[in-house]
């Protein structure tokens, strides 16, 4: 059975969570690929909504399989409280979650260096969710990281976490910030690790084996192509490869076994943290954009709860996206959003340099400087009707998402109109 991979074609946050639930529907096995948690994947059950870090989304499913992929780093003390903010909400996950053995841990050193970092870049810091990301992919890069698979042994592994921690805590002192506690810090962690140890597996072995016995597989991307170390708005990024070639390396099946990419793209453009955002709106715009309320579908970030900046929909980025992921199905989100503006804009083109392109330029410098070249639509003004075929959106809502398909060159397979399970319209 062919493998579905299903990434972000933005910033991130753009609702991949909705989408991986009904995608999971019909998945055996979902695996996440890269990120940690960093990651906020919103997802609305009937017994209300739900953030996930680090567990797959299928986890709601009662008869998926859930893998943490071995290109996610995952945070021991976090995936611990995440599991259990979840019983009661989740099917008892022993027996269907597993982490993989190859996958970095994120250690309490990483967070307290990642927020060091952010603090030495004064006026401009990156943003970063604070997670411990970039210095754990950086011990891994550096090949000096931890992998779950040193946890199998509690006497080695508490052994080692105290000299690393020794070693940590003199460059941490030398940043200008504060020791972790020895003791505290290591009965945090190794009682973390602890509870964890029976979901640790050769998750390679194991999806091959499902892959094998003609299951179905879901690779949950997280973040968003515009956040992916090397295609995205570099230094304002992530630490990992974001796009469908992370969920290759970051699950270990290979690349041909990939036949459909879901691309899901919010209808209309939003980041949280600092970098370049050639569409960004003025305020009262992103004001409409962003939401009023406190419900989940509001633009504040499921794993941070910062606002996000909003502005119109970027095309030129969208069809980077769409190409290095190479998309086969888009899936477009929150469209109820702009049923309150009289038009809408998207960017088809930037102006830069004293001429116009559609490619993404790699300097920020240019993203900075560039104009947006925006064509104009005719908004449709009214509430959108809980339907569950997009033929039955209104015109003007149909020539909208089907101008973004044209540009994407790729076929749209559902479009939403809110967060829950039913507001969602489908191509056929
Ligand atoms: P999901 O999966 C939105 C952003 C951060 C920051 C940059 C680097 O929910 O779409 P990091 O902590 O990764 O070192 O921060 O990346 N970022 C996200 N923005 N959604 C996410 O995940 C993100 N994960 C990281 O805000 O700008
Ligand atoms: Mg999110």
């Amino acid at each position: 059975m062919p493998v579905s991979a299903l990434v972000g074609l933005q910033w991130g946050d753009e609702g991949k969570g909705k989408i991986a639930d009904l995608l999971a529907e019909k998945a055996d096995v979902v695996v996440r690929c890269q990120g940690g948690s960093n990651a906020g994947h919103t997802v609305v059950t009937d017994n209300g909504a739900f953030s996930l870090r680090l567990v797959p989304s299928g986890i709601f499913r009662e008869n998926a399989v859930c893998v943490i992929g071995n290109g996610v780093v995952a945070d021991p003390i976090h995936l611990a409280g995440e599991l259990k903010s979840l019983e009661g909400a989740i099917p008892d996950p022993s027996g269907r979650l597993f982490i993989s053995d190859r996958a970095h841990m994120v250690m309490p050193w990483h967070k307290a260096l990642d927020i060091l970092a952010e603090e030495h870049l004064g006026q401009k810091p990156i943003g970063t969710t604070r997670q411990g990301i970039a210095p754990a992919y950086m011990d891994k890069a550096k090949r000096s990281g931890f992998r779950w698979h040193h946890a199998r042994n509690a006497g080695e592994f508490r052994k080692r976490v105290l000299i690393i921690l020794a070693e940590m805590n003199i460059v941490i002192n030398a940043l200008g910030g504060t020791a972790l506690p020895e003791k505290e810090t290591v009965d945090a962690l190794c009682g973390a690790v602890d509870s964890l140890r029976p979901y640790i597996a050769d998750t390679v072995s194991l999806l091959h084996g499902h892959h094998r016995a003609g299951k179905r597989i879901l690779l949950e991307g997280a973040q968003g192509t515009m956040l992916d170390i090397d295609f995205g708005t570099y230094p304002f990024v992530t630490s990992s490869n974001t796009t469908s070639g992370g969920c290759v390396t970051g699950s270990g099946l290979p690349p041909a076994s990939i036949a459909e990419v879901h691309g899901i793209l919010k209808s209309f453009t939003t980041r949280v943290g600092a970098g370049p955002f050639p569409t960004e709106a003025p305020d009262a715009a992103a004001a409409l954009l962003r939401g009023a309320g406190t419900n989940r579908w509001d633009e504040f970030a499921a794993a941070t709860g910062r606002p996000h900046r909003c502005g119109w929909l970027d095309l030129v980025a969208a069809r980077h996206s769409a190409r290095v992921n190479g998309v086969t199905r888009l899936h477009i989100t929150k469209l109820d959003i702009l049923s309150q503006f009289d038009e809408l804009r998207i960017a088809v083109a930037y102006r830069m340099r004293g001429g116009e392109t559609s490619d993404l330029p790699s300097d920020i410098r240019d993203l900075d400087r560039c104009e947006p070249v925006y064509e104009t639509l005719p908004g449709w003004k009214k509430q959108l009707p809980a339907c569950k075929s997009v033929a039955e959106l209104p015109e003007a809502a149909r020539n909208y998402v089907e101008r973004i398909g044209e540009f994407l060159e790729a076929d749209i397979a559902t479009v939403s109109y809110g967060p829950g399970r039913g507001q969602t319209a489908f191509t056929a």
